[in-house]
């Protein structure tokens, strides 16, 4: 991360009549400079400054993302808005179900038909599902108005490619297969202003058998520790309390660096952080949670009581053929290892219902667990066919009505089993940080255990960033009201 004075300072001294630099920083801080003349051309031509928008689908990852392209967007001269009718829209998107696939179909027609009302109207798309060759060519095809693709393995270009896409009347496609670049130092521009997420790795190397994001998102790759600390205490002198470490599998973190360090070590360095209040990351395979991350867990004054820990599906067998690696009653073990080290720990999952060949019984199984671990929260999808993955090549397709019936049963337990879990917390006092007024009741904020359990409770604006203790009243299922409680 770098400062806006800092960038500033570099910007001045680059000559753009100059060829780019070679060095893949300085090469992009170049573009942002000769950006910067598009933008103002665009200013000059309408008056007033262009706006931009960027929609985000998908994960964290993907809203880290978006940052990053808002940071340049910032700096290359525009305005950022939250309105698809801006001059400049960019959609990141996600692949990692088909419907997320078929919104973005869906709404580049409508923004097909503002453009034809705004010629001066730019339209790139980034993100997952530029990786896949068949969007590519759908795109080519059907969207001819689109200006700028690329995707995720190149988006650290993206002031290149702004470039580009100024320069060229036609659509400009620049998409990578992979890479083993990690480009540092690039501006970011941060939706929040006291929390954050931070990459610690990118790519995923564990191919289950359902998962398009090893295709789309590539190898493993880890950050190096110190640009890693180096940037959060940047955050943090900038006024972020809450971070959260991003990455697919973050319990592989640093197996493929020069000096390799496991996630648990990492965590102990961000944890001596002055000034960082709360440290959360996302997402652990089952497979790689060591009991060393438990211990740091349970030792650690700022590590949140939260753990989002994938099940996909309670059948050993199902389980084999997705490629988890492990077993149900491995999953039982550790989750119950987990509750035992950090009792006040709050348990979240994923489960994948539908999977090719999966019956009535093997879903029984997953309901078991569910049972069993009294998950806080679990969000349960419809197995979505990826071409490309050993998946969809399976011939035991699940026919719809039994996934349907499956997903209703599922989804009911999770209800049952969440809300008798998070109401345990009832007429407790926690702090919650606060993060935003209440949208339907402005008389309402919205505040996060650390437990990540929400809470809104009488309050007002100025309190957005702090810690409060408040006293859990009322569990509504998944979410609680409650007051400020008074410390004396
Ligand atoms: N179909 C349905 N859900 C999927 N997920 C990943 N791939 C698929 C798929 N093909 C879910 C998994 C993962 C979450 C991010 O998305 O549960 O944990
Ligand atoms: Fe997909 Fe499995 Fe990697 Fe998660 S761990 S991103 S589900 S392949």
């Amino acid at each position: 991360m770098i400062s806006k004075e800092e960038l500033e300072q570099i910007l001045e001294k680059i000559n753009v009549s100059a060829p780019a630099p070679a060095d893949d920083t300085l090469r992009q801080y170049y573009f942002i400079k000769k950006s910067r003349s598009y933008v103002k051309e665009l200013e000059e031509k309408l008056g007033r400054k262009p706006t931009c928008c960027v929609t985000t689908f998908g994960c964290q990852m993907n809203a880290r993302d978006s940052e990053k392209l808002c940071g340049i967007l910032e700096e290359a001269g525009y305005e950022i808005t939250d309105s698809e009718e801006a001059d400049f829209v960019i959609y990141n998107t996600c692949t990692v179900r088909d419907n997320a696939n078929q919104r973005v179909y869906g709404r580049l027609g409508f923004l097909n038909s503002m453009k034809k009302k705004n010629p001066d109207k730019k339209i790139a798309l980034c993100g997952c599902m530029m990786q896949e060759n068949s969007v590519i060519e759908k795109i080519k095809k059907s969207y001819r108005f689109v200006d700028l693709i690329f995707g995720t393995h190149n988006i650290f270009k993206f002031p290149e490619l702004l470039c580009a896409m100024f320069e060229n009347d036609r659509m400009v496609i620049d998409i990578w297969q992979d890479t083993d670049k990690i480009v540092e130092d690039l501006p970011v521009e941060r939706k929040y202003f006291y929390k954050s997420g931070i990459n610690i790795m990118f790519g995923c190397n564990n191919f289950c058998s359902y998962c398009i994001v090893p295709y789309v998102r590539g190898r493993e790759r880890s950050r190096n520790p110190r640009d890693i600390i180096r940037e959060i205490e940047n955050l943090v002198a900038d006024g972020v309390v809450e971070i959260m470490l991003l990455g697919q599998n973050v319990n592989s973190y640093g197996k493929n660096l020069e000096e390799p360090m496991s996630f648990a070590q990492l965590l102990q360095e961000v944890e001596k952080i002055e000034g960082l209040k709360r440290i959360r990351f996302m997402t652990s395979h089952p497979k790689d949670l060591s009991d060393d991350l438990i211990e740091v867990m349970k030792n650690s004054k700022k590590i949140c009581r939260h753990l989002h820990l994938p099940l996909q599906a309670g059948s050993s067998r199902i389980l084999k053929q997705m490629n988890r690696r492990y077993t149900k009653e491995q999953y039982l073990e550790l989750a119950e290892k987990i509750k035992r080290e950090i009792p006040d720990i709050s348990l979240t999952t994923d489960i994948i219902v539908g999977f090719p060949g999966e019956t009535m019984e093997d879903i029984e199984e997953t309901i078991d667990v569910i049972r069993r671990v009294k998950f806080d929260n679990a969000f349960t999808f419809i197995y979505s066919k990826r071409t490309g993955t050993p998946a969809a090549a399976m011939e035991n397709q699940v026919p719809e009505e039994v996934v349907k019936e499956g997903f209703d049963r599922v989804l009911k337990t999770v209800q049952d089993t969440a809300r008798e879990q998070v109401s345990r917390l009832q007429g407790q006092v926690l702090e919650a940080l606060v993060e935003e007024q209440n949208e339907q009741d402005a008389s309402l904020m919205t505040g996060r255990l650390s437990n990540n359990t929400i809470v809104h409770f009488p309050g007002d604006v100025s309190l957005i960033g702090k810690l409060v203790p408040v006293r859990l009243e009322e569990c509504h299922g998944f979410y609680y009201t409650g007051s400020i409680a008074n410390e004396n």
